[in-house]
């Protein structure tokens, strides 16, 4: 099980370096079972990553350049990630998909390139309201799945995250009947273009607080979370992350 806090662009350093703390003093205190992963913006991953030697928690990015290096302002390289100590890097969340317009193929080339520095993407698909309105959802994911995934003969790891736009900050979370229905159809994806579905963790992402919870990870097709709002509460985050050991 992973539990995975997406700050999006939120905190300034001083808040970044509060939030985490918070969250290492009460978990570095325990025995987790589950794995605790945190998304800062990429610009405090180095301060918060060297306030956190020794523990267990993991360390991500939201996002990675497509381009290994070269004339690209403003851009950051997986390879550099793994410099500062990332574990994961985050692709191709809506957010980015939309607002950056950022198509498959480059969420192809970015999880590829997370992948040769041997690290784990988390690699987003999800529908907006009108294909899932017009039926068409199962249909969007599946493209999304076969044009993001890089085919790769080690059979090196990634994670799927499924977060349906219209769940994303909205306080609407998906039901449990569609959250297994998608999952289920995404490890039959995966298994229909080479890969091992049941062994892929799927994480479900989309408006999860401290009050759905504990329903949504006892559905046996989920295998942890990607929080965003929630996890920039270190109590809140702290109530979700005590459901997801429960079910472990
Ligand atoms: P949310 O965001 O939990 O605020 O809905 C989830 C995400 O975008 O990863």
């Amino acid at each position: 099980m992973l539990i995975a806090g997406n700050w999006k662009l939120n905190c300034n350093l001083k808040e970044a370096i509060q939030l985490s703390s918070s969250i290492f003093d009460i978990l570095n205190k325990k025995k987790v079972l589950s794995e605790v992963a945190l998304f800062p913006p990429v610009i405090y991953i180095d301060s918060i990553k060297k306030m956190n030697k020794n523990s267990n928690i993991s360390i991500g990015a939201q996002d990675c350049s497509k381009n290994v290096s070269g004339a690209h302002t403003g851009e950051v390289s997986a390879t550099m990630l793994l410099d500062i100590g990332c574990k994961y890097v985050i692709v191709g969340h809506s957010e980015r998909r939309n607002g950056n317009h950022e198509s498959n193929q480059d969420i192809f080339l970015k999880a590829k390139s997370v992948i040769d520095n041997k690290m784990i993407p988390i690699i987003c698909v999800g529908e907006s309201l009108k294909d899932r309105e017009a039926g068409n959802a199962l249909q969007f994911i599946e493209s999304q799945l076969k044009e993001s995934i890089p085919i790769n003969n080690n059979n090196n790891e990634f994670i799927i995250a499924y977060e349906p736009i219209w769940a994303i900050g909205s306080g609407k979370t998906a039901t449990p009947k569609i959250v297994t229905q998608v999952h289920i159809m995404i490890r039959k994806i995966l298994n229909d273009i080479g890969f091992d579905g049941e062994n892929v963790s799927i994480l479900y992402g989309g408006s999860v607080n401290r009050n759905n919870a504990k329903e949504l990870i006892s559905l046996d097709e989920v295998d942890g979370f990607l929080i965003g709002g929630a996890s920039l509460d270190a109590k809140h985050f702290f109530d979700i992350y005590n459901f997801v050991e429960e079910s472990v």
